[in-house]
């Protein structure tokens, strides 16, 4: 008989194996522990980390505490106080229910507890060491629990090696509290980094307080409420005014039963609502909570369906997607910003930015003295159409009609040093315009053209693009996966002209932009930059840098 191939691992293998699944940088970490906090009935929850949660995290609250029975209990696998038998995983209401998430923590790291239960005379110390528990002492102490993780990941270098910075991972610690703080408006959470006090919020209880904690008072002002309530589906919460869009979904926090998650559905109801208000490719910035009613003392949605519990599934998808709609829909009619209802939305930001793009507008004479070639050649952003419309002498009656259509007659190829004499302008928009040496007429989107010319400038810059200095330097306020791909690319993007430094887990300064863009749009193009780095991955895999700069350098002209 041949020799079994099958081991049945020892427990401290498995162990590492499962704590994989569940903690898989420092933020996993700080989720599970204010998690527990919060379980815990806490009314503060403080969270320290030094270096980016790898050296230390600390997460202390004044919660129920536990007893010197207890702490010990809670570090092995399927220890949990929240669920006792199948039928209360039919309606969890906890953040936990599983008994994993202090074993697996403990099984990567050197870990202590300090905790005291109201009722108990005496606090207990339990401290572990790669998920062996090394010592149980008594200590004084105040009500609540003190979970301290030092040197994560100290006895799994694999891991270790696929975490990014110190500050891209205080990023992503930054955005897992800042969402939970956003669920949780009647709880208090603070957030020190390095012994820098970097995120605060009141717990009063008040959404529109913590929203301005978090992303400042500007922003605060420009949200809508939601308030929705039908069929055992209650949605609250704010949704920004349509002209606060962002250039990803990272803006939308999405909670169901206080639980943060992300959802398809949830987001595509949410974006179908702003439908045309928003210009194409830009979400809205959005916090809101989802209640559902146990039907039966059922729950109709299932949160076991996900290791580190970030999704769920609906028992009735579609009934979701139409409350969700209903009542982001409804928050944006109440306040008059449907386009029926009020010049708003997508016309209005169209004319706005025209406006804005007026002010800047290039000289006629520096589009028609640019070479033919340059307009004609493809275009640079698609949805521009192409930039100019050749019109022969022989067509010239239906390519008019063509023209007014953005119908395109294909231009012949003229040659390179044709300059373009101007006979007019359209709608300041349009210039006509005649070659000195081809017969017929030249229609030139002047937007269009514009965008070519920047493009084919900074194109023709093979090496580094000019740069200006910004005297102030503003700091630009993102959330920590953009703010870390950006931080990633930063030499990518210094070449094209942006020099960034990052200044906080969410706060990026930018020190220097391309010499040909106005320094007012600046927050919107490296916002549009992030977003086109986190579509498209960042400069790892099959994006070649040369592909990036490609895109970033449309993304800049445009
Ligand atoms: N901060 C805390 N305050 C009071 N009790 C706590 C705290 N943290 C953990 N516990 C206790 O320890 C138990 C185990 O915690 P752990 O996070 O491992 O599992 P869980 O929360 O029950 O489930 P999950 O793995 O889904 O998080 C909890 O059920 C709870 O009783
Ligand atoms: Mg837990």
């Amino acid at each position: 008989m041949n020799k079994p191939t099958i081991n049945i691992l020892d427990p401290a293998t498995a162990n590492l194996i499962a704590a994989g699944e569940v903690v898989d940088r420092p933020a996993a970490v700080v989720k599970e522990l204010v998690e527990n906090s919060l379980d815990a009935g806490a009314a503060h929850i403080s969270v320290e980390i030094i270096r980016g949660g790898l050296e230390r995290i600390r997460v202390s609250d004044d919660g129920q505490g536990m007893n010197r029975w207890d702490a010990q209990l809670c570090l092995l696998r399927h220890a949990t106080s929240k669920v006792s038998s199948p039928a209360d995983l039919n309606n969890i209401r906890t953040m936990g229910f599983r008994g994993e998430a202090l074993p697996s923590i403990a099984a990567v790291s050197k870990l202590e507890i300090l905790t005291k239960a109201a009722d108990a005379d005496l606090a207990t110390i339990v401290r572990a060491e790669g998920g062996k528990l090394l010592e149980v002492t008594d200590a004084g102490g105040p009500s609540g629990t003190t979970v301290t993780v030092t040197e994560l990941f100290f006895n799994t270098p694999a891991r270790k090696k696929f975490l990014k910075s110190v500050s891209v991972e205080a990023g992503h610690i930054h955005d897992v509290l800042a969402g939970i703080a956003m669920t949780f408006p009647g709880i208090s959470f603070r957030l020190v980094n390095n012994s820098r006090l970097v995120l605060w919020t009141p717990g009063d209880g008040n959404l529109i307080n913590v929203l301005t904690a978090i992303y400042g008072q500007e922003i605060a002002a420009k949200m809508l409420p939601v308030t929705f309530s039908a069929d055992g589906i209650t949605i609250s919460g704010y949704t920004g005014r349509p002209d606060l869009y962002r250039s990803s979904r990272q803006w939308e926090t999405l909670a169901v039963n206080s639980r943060l998650i992300t959802s398809r559905t949830i987001s595509s109801a949410i974006e179908r609502a702003y439908h045309s208000l928003l210009p194409q490719g830009t979400y809205p910035v959005t916090v809101i909570n989802i209640e559902f009613s146990a039907v039966n003392g059922e729950s109709p949605v299932d949160v076991n369906v996900h290791p580190q519990k970030k999704e769920i599934k609906f028992a009735n998808e579609k009934a979701v997607f139409s409350a969700v709609y209903r009542a982001i829909d409804l928050a944006l009619q109440n306040q008059a910003i449907r386009p029926s209802e009020a010049p708003s939305g997508r016309l209005s930001e169209f004319v706005k930015k025209e406006n804005e793009k007026k002010e800047n507008k290039p000289a006629m004479n520096n589009l028609v003295d640019a070479p033919a070639d340059v307009l004609l050649d493809r275009p640079v952003d698609k949805s521009h159409g192409e930039a100019m419309i050749y019109l022969p002498p022989s067509s010239m009656p239906t390519a008019w009609e063509s023209a007014s259509t953005y119908g395109h007659v294909p231009p012949p190829a003229p040659e390179k040093e044709t300059g373009l004499i101007p006979l007019g302008q359209i709608d300041d928009c349009y210039i006509v315009a005649k070659s000195a040496r081809e017969q017929g007429l030249f229609v030139i989107d002047q937007h269009a053209a514009h965008e070519r010319i920047i493009y084919q400038r900074l194109y023709q810059n093979s090496g580094r693009i000019p740069a200006q200095q910004l005297l102030i330097p503003p700091v630009l306020r993102f959330s920590g996966r953009e703010a870390e791909v950006l931080t990633e690319n930063a030499d990518i993007l210094e070449e094209l002209g942006y020099k960034i430094e990052q200044v906080g887990p969410t706060a990026v300064k930018l020190l220097e932009l391309p010499a040909d863009i106005p320094s007012g749009t600046a927050e919107n193009m490296v916002g549009e930059i992030a977003a086109l780095l986190i579509k498209s991955g960042g400069n790892s895999g099959e994006n070649a840098p040369g592909m990036l700069r490609h895109a970033i350098l449309q993304t800049t002209a445009c």
